[in-house]
Order: structure tokens, then C-alpha cells, then sequence
């Protein structure tokens, strides 16, 4: 039997609680079908930590995960402490250096939850968004010179490689050819940024050459928020830089329900380094230690890390476990409109994931 080492960072807020409660649901998983086990570690990096060291996590932190089968991550980010140090000095201090260049984001809207979008059920929004996630704006390039002064300069490089590009390109051909309307939208901007974005267009135009059964379009990503919002149905697989990425998976989220369901994974395709699975929510300040974040977005991560893992019964358990608990409004909390509470929804899963004969 395998046994998968899971490194733990719940780091701040709510993904304290809702990380406790995906470790729940893994551990019924392991235990229902007896497939496989499960070696967690649970680290207490973040802003807690920061406060105490004054960095987010030890300097020889990546060494301590890097043997890991995969990363379970809540979510970084405090009142107290800036966020680009939260960001910069936990999330992406692991993403970068694991070269998790894929970001996946399913949205969908699951049984029992209603669209914002009137008329919309779950057969018209169907999406994965790939979102490029090693550079453009989040490379890190770009400095402030003169602070203070007037004539102070602030600048954020966006970084754009060929190499970079055409990787995450044939990573969403591929996704896009393994689902079943081959359909990828590639989202751009290259009418106003005209050197990164062109070469970006240039690259999409020669990768799909290799993947003819892929249909293609092209949008400009203002205008493919308003198409999200007025012809989801139109939409299947979807690639875009880590910026535009970052705010349209965050427009997905909300159109598929709430912020609190939406998953991601952070894939090092090559799996030279593990991967990162995490809720795309952030630590959710305003419902911190209430008992009331949604755990279904982590849950669904799980489902994802189960995937990677190669464990496709366990995802599969688990997806029809939440899809069942989503069903019924009793299971839903504030965010989707409901009353229930963390702990209830984790439960309801975990009774779904043991009662289920299929
Ligand atoms: P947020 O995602 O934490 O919260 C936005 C809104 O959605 C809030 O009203 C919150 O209560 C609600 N919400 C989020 N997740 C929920 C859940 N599971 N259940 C119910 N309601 C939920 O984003 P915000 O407020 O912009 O950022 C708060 C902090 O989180 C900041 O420090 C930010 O930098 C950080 N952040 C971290 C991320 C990460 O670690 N991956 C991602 C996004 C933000
Ligand atoms: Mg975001």
C-alpha cells in the first residue's frame, strides 16, 4: 500500500480551519477504502511564525517539504503584516523555487448551488482556467527608486519568456484536449501590452498547430469578462497570464456561487518538485475563528491532490461526496446563504464519504 508524505501549512486566518478540516476528510478517505495511507506533517508557517522569527518560514523551510508527495496549503495574509510579505514570504517563496508553473482552477457550479446569474445552472458553466503562474507581473522583477521623494519611481516588470509561455501553453492544449469540447479560449491583451502579449499570441498560434483537434478563439481579457458573465455556456478550457488569470478565476468563483468552493492546484507538471493544492480563497479576516468559512473549496483541492497522486477511486469518492453534501441547502454555509457551520459540512462529508456503497 502507498503511503503519501503531506506536508501541512495552514498558515493564517481561516485556512487554519479549513486545512483541519480537509485533513479530516483525507484521513476517512484513506480509511474507507483502505487504498492508501497517509504521512502528514503540519508546519506553522506564516504570519504567527513571522511575528516571532520575522520571516514567514525558516530559511531551510523548502528543504524540510521538498520531499513531500504534495503540499496542502491554506492561506497566508493578516491585518497586521503587509501582504506582499505574507505572498512573497510563504505562497510564492514555495511556488517559484518548485517551479509550480501550472495553476489550475475548475470551476463549476456543484448541485445545490445557485448562480448569481440568473438562469445559469450547472450545465452552462463548465470551466477549467489554466493560469500561467511563474511570470508576468508576479515574477518579482521591478524596484522603487527616490522613496519619499516626488520624483519617486515605482516599477512592476512583466516578465514574459518564450520558454515560460510556451510550457503553459501546451500544458492547456493538453487539458483542453482531454476534456470533451477541446474548446481553449486564450485570453490576452495584445492590444494595449504589445510586446509581451504579441509574442504570447505568436506562441499560442504555433503550439496549437501540434493539437488540430483543439478548437481555439482568442479574447482580450476585458472583453472576456463580459462574456463570462453573458455566455458562460460559450467558455470550456481557458489559459491566461498569471495576472488576468488571478482576477478572472476570482469573477469564476463568484459566478459558480462562492469564493468559499473554488479550488486550485499549483502543478510542477515535470514533478521535479511537488506540487501545491490550496483553496483560492485568502484568510478571510472578516470570518476568522467564527466556525463558519466553507470547507468545500479545500475539499475540492483534495480532490485535485488526489488526482495528482494518481489516486483517481479516492477522487472520484470524494468529488461524489461533496456534490451530494452540496445538494442539500441544510449543508450550506453563510457564504452560499445558508447557516451551517464548518464543522457540519466537514461531517456531512465524511458521513457521505463512509455511507456510500458506490
Ligand atoms: P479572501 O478570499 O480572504 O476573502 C474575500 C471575501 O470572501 C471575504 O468576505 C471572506 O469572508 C469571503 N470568503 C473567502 N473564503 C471564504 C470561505 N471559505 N468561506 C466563506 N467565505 C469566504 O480575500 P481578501 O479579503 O481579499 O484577503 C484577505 C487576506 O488574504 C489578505 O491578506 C490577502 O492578501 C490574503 N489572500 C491570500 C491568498 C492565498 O493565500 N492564496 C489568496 C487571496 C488573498
Ligand atoms: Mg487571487
Amino acid at each position: 500500500m502507498k503511503t503519501y508524505a503531506i506536508a501541512a501549512i495552514p498558515g493564517d486566518g481561516i485556512g487554519k480551519e479549513v486545512i483541519a478540516a480537509g485533513l479530516k476528510v483525507l484521513d476517512a478517505l484513506a480509511m474507507r477504502d483502505g487504498a492508501f495511507k497517509l504521512d502528514v506533517r503540519s508546519y506553522d508557517w506564516g504570519s504567527d511564525y513571522y511575528r516571532k522569527h520575522g520571516r514567514m518560514m525558516p530559511e531551510d523551510g523548502l528543504a524540510e517539504i521538498r520531499d513531500a508527495d504534495a503540499i496542502f496549503f491554506g492561506a497566508v495574509g493578516a491585518p497586521d503584516v503587509p501582504d506582499h510579505i505574507t505572498l512573497w514570504g510563504l505562497r510564492l517563496a514555495i511556488c517559484q523555487p518548485f517551479d509550480q508553473y501550472a495553476n489550475v482552477r475548475p470551476t463549476r457550479i456543484l448541485p445545490g448551488i445557485v448562480s448569481p446569474l440568473a438562469g445559469v445552472t450547472a450545465k452552462d458553466l463548465d470551466w477549467v482556467i489554466v493560469r500561467e503562474n511563474s511570470e508576468g507581473e508576479y515574477a518579482g522583477v521591478g524596484g522603487r527608486a527616490h522613496r519619499g521623494l516626488p520624483e519617486e519611481v515605482a516599477t512592476d516588470v512583466a516578465i514574459f519568456t518564450r520558454v515560460g509561455v510556451e510550457r503553459i501553453m501546451r500544458f492547456a492544449f493538453k487539458l483542453a484536449q482531454s476534456r470533451p469540447r477541446k474548446l481553449l479560449t486564450i485570453v490576452t491583451k495584445s492590444n494595449a501590452q504589445r510586446h509581451g502579449m504579441v509574442m504570447w499570441d505568436e506562441i499560442a498560434a504555433a503550439v496549437a498547430k501540434d493539437y488540430p483537434d483543439v478548437t481555439t478563439d482568442k479574447m482580450l481579457v476585458d472583453a472576456m469578462t463580459v462574456r463570462m458573465t453573458l455566455k458562460p455556456g460559450s467558455l470550456d478550457t481557458i489559459v491566461a497570464t498569471n495576472l488576468h488569470a488571478d482576477i478572472l478565476s476570482d469573477l469564476a468563483s463568484a459566478l459558480s456561487g462562492s469564493i468559499g468552493v473554488a479550488p486550485t492546484a499549483n502543478i510542477n507538471p515535470e514533478r521535479r518538485f511537488p506540487s501545491m493544492f490550496e483553496p483560492i480563497h485568502g484568510s478571510a479576516f472578516d470570518i476568522t475563528g467564527m466556525g463558519i468559512a466553507n470547507p468545500i473549496g479545500t475539499f475540492w483541492s483534495v480532490v485535485m491532490m488526489l488526482e495528482h497522486l494518481d489516486e483517481p477511486a479516492g477522487a472520484a469518492r470524494l468529488m461524489r461526496a461533496i456534490e451530494r453534501v452540496t445538494a442539500d441547502p441544510h449543508f450550506h454555509t453563510p457564504d452560499l446563504g445558508g447557516k451551517a457551520r464548518t464543522s457540519e459540512v466537514t461531517g456531512a462529508v465524511i458521513a457521505a464519504i463512509h455511507g456510500a456503497n458506490d
